[in-house]
């Protein structure tokens, strides 16, 4: 890491804006000064580019801090503003989503269509029981029906939980119980990797494994009929979309509700074996997320076609593919499948057949392409594309540039979008058309956000140093609460600065000597694997949740493509040694974590060890593990209670 953030730090390639495409940002510098002028009239003028069916007086309330309100009094619907009021200006037959599946099929879906199919299922919806405030578990592949479900939640006032399909049935089923969902929407499966990739399975085994959890709250599953495989069925339960939504009437009136309405929620990793439900609210995050795409996307909506390649199932796909875009009548790209089937160009042959012009993607997407070489993306018309987008870990300068030249053709700006699903919305990112941006730096707070470098005790580390990144005010979408959990909320964001009031984020970061900040990866027990979010903590209990394994510890390694990956260090126990053969045990451990928590989560190296380095009072030093598992140099090993342990466990890992 440290010979990385040299490097880092040495960089000194510059790109200032062109005159041309200055000349038609949305960004201008002057969105600063009005942001400096008066924070909280800056945001309350981005929220009534919205629809608000009654307006709101207040702007910011923060007399119960941590606890905030933004545009408390007034009233909108959310997916009235991503789709009615487009229809009713005349714009309905503007394409919203332009979809293709993996095989190649493909769907053109206007904002007409898409408000007929919303006001369909908000009406299905209601006749099943679903009211404001219930919860809507959704576990779908990218298909239309998955934005149009997010959609149709919010239409009615009730809570989305969107559950990456990725995830284990145990997974969804631990975000089913904390969430107390009433209806799940799946389908039968999706194509990933050029197959028929299982869902319903996933649901089925959830919730008959609910038997055992709380008390049942799931009354029906909605299932989309989406690749024709054979599902198993409880009637009663279990019913199809296609029977239902084409036949409900598609009148339906959006009904106000209030700016603090709750949204969703969405799971992701903390530092601790159980995910965190992030809760946002409608009013505050429907702003930042609209006026973000519009000024750091660039996104003209009569003009551009935009692509980000996100899964709705991370805050990404939230914001930037349904909740951002479609507030501000953006034509759209969603592709179902992997980028690399059938074949490595599949990406580029989007971007060729669709003139994409905005491409928000995530460094590892960009690092593996590059492995592959420039000839593939040569090999399309890539002309199409004038603004690029980074998000989700830190892009190394390398990559930027080959981000910038292969794809972006030396012309396109790059947006390198500093956020997390805590925030919502982006954060801290050059404005195109205004900042001259620096390869590797995510660079300046967005107009409207106010964000430091500080040491441990809260003090400015100033211009030139590094510390712990913090927001020192509040943010139109930041996250309202953890669900079900004020407690967690307050300890895990705010207490460590709470006489200061900071949003603590878990980010080291260094300011340069211009004040643009460089980030340098998460400070906590928190992996970022390929833009996704794992919690050591996590996957440790996975593992010994397994019967062969007593103690575990896992650890993020640097890795050139992922940017981190997960390593294992497992002590077995005597009593499975005793009776099993080791041979395989590594195989089954990472397969084993894939099935508890997700292939995502799955470790790259599970190494068999003896012991593992523990302080005297007992607690792991995952340092020296990462030590290890990077092929460096231990560290200090003085305040181990058995200094000698490291030298067994790199024993024991390089013999393997
Ligand atoms: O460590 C930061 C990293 O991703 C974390 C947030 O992860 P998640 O909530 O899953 O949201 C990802 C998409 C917004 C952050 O705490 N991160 C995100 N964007 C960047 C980044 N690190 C460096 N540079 C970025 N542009």
């Amino acid at each position: 890491m440290s010979s990385q953030i040299d490097h880092l730090l040495t960089e000194t390639r510059r790109f200032a804006p062109s005159a041309e495409f200055a000349a038609q940002a949305n960004a201008h510098a002057d969105l600063y000064e009005a942001a400096a002028q008066d924070r909280e009239a800056f945001w309350a003028e981005q929220a009534r580019a919205l629809h608000w069916h009654t307006p709101f007086t207040k702007n910011l309330d923060w007399s119960n801090p941590p606890f905030a309100t933004w545009f408390e009094d007034g009233e909108l619907n959310v997916a009235y503003n991503c789709l009615d009021r487009h229809v009713e200006a005349g714009l309905g037959d503007r394409v919203a989503l332009l979809w293709e599946g993996e095989p190649g099929d493909e769907r053109r879906v206007t904002y007409a269509e898409l408000t007929d199919e919303v006001k369909r299922l908000a009406n299905v919806l209601t006749d099943l029981g679903v009211e404001a405030g219930d919860r809507v578990a959704i576990y779908l592949p990218m298909i239309p029906e998955a934005v149009a479900s997010m959609l149709a939640v919010a239409r009615i006032g009730a809570i989305h939980s969107v559950v990456f399909g990725g995830f284990s049935a145990d997974s969804l089923r631990s975000r089913i119980d904390d969430a107390g969902a009433k209806l799940v929407i799946t389908s039968d499966g999706g194509y990933r990797k050029g197959k028929a990739s299982p869902l319903k399975p996933a649901v089925d085994q959830a919730l008959a494994d609910r038997g055992h959890g709380p008390q049942e709250t799931v009354e029906h599953v909605l299932v989309v009929k989406r690749t024709d495989t054979e599902v198993s069925w409880q009637d009663g339960r279990d019913l199809w979309w296609h029977d239902l939504v084409p036949a409900a009437s598609a009148d339906h009136v959006a009904q106000p509700f209030p700016a603090e309405n709750p949204l969703f929620i969405l799971y992701t990793s903390g530092t601790t074996g159980k995910p965190k439900g992030i809760l946002h609210t409608s009013g505050g995050y429907l702003t930042q997320a609209a006026f973000t795409n519009k000024v750091v996307h660039d996104l003209h909506a009569e003009t551009d076609v935009y692509w980000c390649t996100a899964d709705i199932g991370w805050i990404t796909g939230h914001t930037y593919v349904t909740y951002g875009p479609l507030a501000n009548g953006a034509t759209q790209v969603i592709y179902e499948g992997t980028p690399d089937t059938p074949h490595p160009g599949r990406w580029w042959e989007i971007v060729a057949k669709y003139g994409v012009t905005i491409l928000y993607t995530a460094p590892t997407a960009i690092r593996s392409f590059m492995k592959l070489g420039r000839s593939i993306p040569e090999q399309h018309d890539l002309s199409s594309l004038r603004l690029l987008g980074s998000v989700g870990e830190p892009i190394n300068p390398e990559a930027w540039m080959w981000y910038r030249h292969v794809i972006g053709g030396d012309t396109a700006p790059i947006v390198d979008t500093w956020w997390q699903t805590e925030t919502g919305a982006i954060m801290v990112s050059a404005l195109p058309g205004v900042t001259e941006t620096k390869p590797g730096s995510a660079q300046v707070p967005l107009p409207g956000i106010s964000v430091d470098v500080v040491d441990e005790k809260g003090e400015v580390v100033g211009n030139g140093n590094g510390g712990l990144l913090v927001l020192t005010e509040p943010w139109p979408s930041m996250l309202r609460g953890i669900w079900g959990d004020p407690e967690r909320f307050k300890e895990t964001y705010w207490d460590k600065f709470a006489d200061l009031g900071y949003y603590f984020a878990g980010d080291g970061a260094r300011l340069d000597e211009d004040g643009d900040v460089w980030f340098l990866g998460r400070v906590d027990d928190v992996m970022n694997v390929s833009g996704h979010r794992l919690s050591t903590t996590e996957i440790e209990s996975a593992l010994v949740g397994n019967e062969a394994v007593a103690e575990a510890a896992v650890v993020g390694a640097s890795d050139e493509t992922t940017g981190q990956a997960v390593v294992a260090f497992c002590v077995i126990k005597e009593s499975y040694m005793k009776a099993n053969p080791l041979e395989g045990l590594v195989d089954t451990l990472r397969a084993w974590v894939g099935e508890q928590i997700g292939p995502i989560a799955r470790p790259r190296d599970v190494y068999i060890v003896t012991e593992l380095p523990k302080t005297r009072s007992g607690k792991i030093m995952r340092r020296l593990l990462r030590d290890v598992a990077e092929g460096r140099e231990v560290g200090d090993t003085t305040t181990l209670a058995d200094t000698m342990v490291m030298s067994t466990i790199k024993g024991q890992v390089t013999k393997k």
